[in-house]
């Protein structure tokens, strides 16, 4: 299965995703794609000779906009598109484009601590105050909002005595980068079904 990851930061579950053994052999990442073309996934992606594109709804030199990217999705075979750390919201007509199509991992237990302006070490400094005892990682469709798409997938880690969200964000990043590879692997073999509006992973 051919896909396109979409990154904002270091890229440390771009990685996840390359190194990931059950993905070998079974998804290629076939273009990556940022809104910051300085970011530090972009030299992931050229470590691993991955073609890279700088995305922006603005006219910006260097960038392709969304319309000008999805024929290059399209000409790459894309069949699922996986935001990894983007922080930009997807435009309503590229949602259409990949229905049921487009994943994201979230860095906390959505509907809790999710939506607009909610990612980062904002996102963990919230949990860190609100006195919570689990938080966590989310794999979720993407839709036309912030974090609200069909929860996929979920994994909890335990909070009970961090000393700082800095602890909390090291946790989570952790069951990221073994919770999105194994939400992608599913979804590559065809076991994430939709029933009565709530996602089914088949082992
Ligand atoms: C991750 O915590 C992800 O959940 C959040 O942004 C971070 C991206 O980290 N959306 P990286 O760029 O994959 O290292």
């Amino acid at each position: 299965m051919n896909i396109a990851v979409f990154v904002s930061g270091r890229g440390s579950n771009l990685r996840a995703i390359i190194d990931s053994n059950e993905l070998k052999n079974l998804v290629e990442v076939r273009v990556v794609c940022s809104n910051k073309s300085g970011c530090g996934a972009f030299d992931v992606a050229h470590q691993h000779n991955i073609p890279t594109y700088s995305i922006s709804s603005e006219k910006v030199d260097g960038y392709i906009n969304y319309e000008e990217l999805l024929p290059i999705l399209k000409e790459e075979k894309i069949e699922l598109v996986v935001l990894a750390g983007y922080l930009k919201l997807i435009p309503p007509f590229f949602v259409r484009e990949f229905p049921f199509k487009i994943i994201n991992v979230h860095p906390a237990l959505l509907p809790s601590f999710g939506g607009q302006g909610m990612y980062g070490i904002r996102v963990h400094q919230t949990v860190f105050d609100s006195s919570v005892k689990i938080s966590g990682a989310t794999v979720h469709f993407v839709n036309e909002e912030y974090d609200r798409g069909l929860i996929i997938a979920q994994s909890c880690v335990d909070i009970l005595n961090v000393k700082s969200p800095e602890e909390i964000a090291a946790k989570v990043l952790e069951a990221e980068h073994e919770l999105l590879p194994w939400v992608i692997k599913k979804i590559a073999q065809n076991k994430v079904e939709i029933v009565n509006n709530r996602v089914e992973i088949k082992e």
